[in-house]
């Protein structure tokens, strides 16, 4: 399994282009079902989620074909793809394909939508918690879907269509608000979500099930309203900027020091983030082509933070800006409100000398004068990038091994931050 090696102590200058959001990539990838016609998706990342996905889509009979090399494209930009489900052969998505990824529960929407029919496998828990699905089998419940559970598989039936409903959430959900909205497009009538969630994918989603033909109104407010209509098109859509990723490269400047424009950025995806930083000493300044980020000499002020659903501060971002305030002068708070288990990377951290208090869903930082490089691995994707961001201040050297869970979610990551002068290195095996 590849590593990733760094040695700390480099300033950042220069600039990080920003890739396409995973987390609209994956639910727009999953919209493709719901038509016969093409969908094309530009700005696509090239990460292991997408890939996997593809698998995904692919056993669905999906068709998924990805625009070669042309004169003048730049390999850095996000790829276009064409997705085309005119054929779905198989409504099934196993155990094995779907234990992988959990967004690829998701396929059950647009399948039992178009299809009248949907067996997919109960994603089980994963590294940061539970997550279970029952808002999003309440959700399709909601639509007239008649849901059995057997043997580890939810099974979603609509044989004569899904019907228009209101479906009030009693928690904000991510997934069960794309599941409903995709289900919802293609259902006989009106559909009002109540407490949906807010997150700018959930909006980059909407726009593009309207360019397919969808008739959506309110997404990125807590109400949104769908009348569904009986057939979807195809359409071209470009995947909005992705706003952890930002973040993340944000904090890595403030953690290593520097100068950076985050290219193609957008900051009011990320403004709640983007305040604290700034609170911390990072100063942000949109620009026309990005976000500028500089952090010069002064050192970190620590930070108090609850993760909450946008426009909150995101929990994605919880584990990087923690990496951030084990340097930070003075005590920090940061309390998880997301995700029951997701402080694993507080143990990795503090084999790099990080002071970490954890209880209940609290974690207290002491800031520290020096992190020391050491070997680290972590079990999610966000945990292995907030390593990457201590790394870049830690003493020496630092191995993260496990690299697998950053390419699931970082396009290029060692590329994008050796450009801007880190001392970072891939290396295979
Ligand atoms: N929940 C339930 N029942 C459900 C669904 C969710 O209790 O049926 C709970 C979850 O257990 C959690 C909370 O509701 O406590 C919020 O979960 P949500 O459904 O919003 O999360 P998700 O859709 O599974 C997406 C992102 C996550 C991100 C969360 C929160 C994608 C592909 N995933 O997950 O991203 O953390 O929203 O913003 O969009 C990541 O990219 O690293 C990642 C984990």
């Amino acid at each position: 399994m590849d590593r990733i090696r760094i040695v700390g102590g480099q300033r950042l200058t220069g600039t990080i282009p920003i890739s396409g959001a995973k987390n609209a990539t994956l639910p727009l990838m999953i919209a493709g079902l719901l038509t016969e016609d093409t969908l094309i998706l530009e700005n696509v990342p090239r990460l292991a989620d997408v890939i996997q996905l593809q698998r995904i889509l692919g056993n669905h009979g999906v068709d998924i074909l990805i625009a070669g090399k042309r004169p003048g494209v730049d390999p850095k930009n996000g790829r276009t793809i064409h997705i085309s489900a005119k054929h779905i052969v198989d409504t099934t998505a196993p155990y094995e394909l779907v234990s992988k990824m959990r967004a690829s529960f998701w396929v059950v929407a647009p399948l039992v939508a178009r299809m009248g029919e949907a067996k997919v496998s109960m994603p089980g828990g994963c590294a940061i918690g539970t997550r279970p699905v029952d808002l999003l089998i309440m959700a399709l419940t909601r639509l007239g879907a008649d849901i059995e559970i057997e043997a580890g598989y939810v099974m979603a039936r609509a044989p004569k269509g899904l019907r228009g409903a209101e479906i009030v959430f009693p928690k904000v959900t991510v997934g069960g608000t794309h599941t409903a909205m995709m289900a919802a497009s293609l259902a006989r009538g009106t559909t009002v979500i109540e407490n949906a969630a807010r997150e700018p994918e959930i909006a980059d989603v909407a726009d593009c099930l309207n360019k397919m033909g969808a008739n959506i109104t309110g997404a990125g407010s807590a109400r949104i309203v769908i009348e569904g209509v009986a057939k979807l098109n195809g359409a071209r859509h470009a995947v909005l900027p992705d706003r952890i990723e930002t973040g993340t490269y944000a904090m890595a400047v403030a953690m290593a020091g520097g100068d950076v424009l985050l290219q193609n950025a957008r900051p009011e995806l990320l403004q709640s983030a983007l305040d604290v930083l700034a609170g911390a000493g990072l100063r942000v300044t949109p620009t026309n082509e990005g976000i500028r980020v500089t952090r010069n000499g002064s050192g970190l002020a620590p930070v108090e933070v609850t993760t909450a659903p946008f426009p909150g501060f995101p929990t994605d971002l919880q584990a990087q800006l923690m990496a951030l305030m084990t340097r930070a002068g003075g005590t920090s708070r940061i309390t998880e409100t997301i995700f029951e288990n997701r402080f694993m990377h507080v143990q990795e951290l503090a084999r790099l000398g990080a002071n970490i208090h954890l209880d209940g869903q609290t974690a207290t930082i002491e800031g520290v004068a020096r992190l020391k490089g050491a070997p680290v691995m972590a079990t999610d994707l966000r945990a292995s990038v907030s390593l990457v961001i201590a790394a870049l201040a830690a003493e020496g050297e630092t191995t993260v091994n496990r690299v697998y869970h950053l390419d699931r979610g970082f396009e290029r990551l060692e590329e994008k931050l050796s450009a801007c002068g880190a001392a970072i290195e891939r290396i295979s095996g």
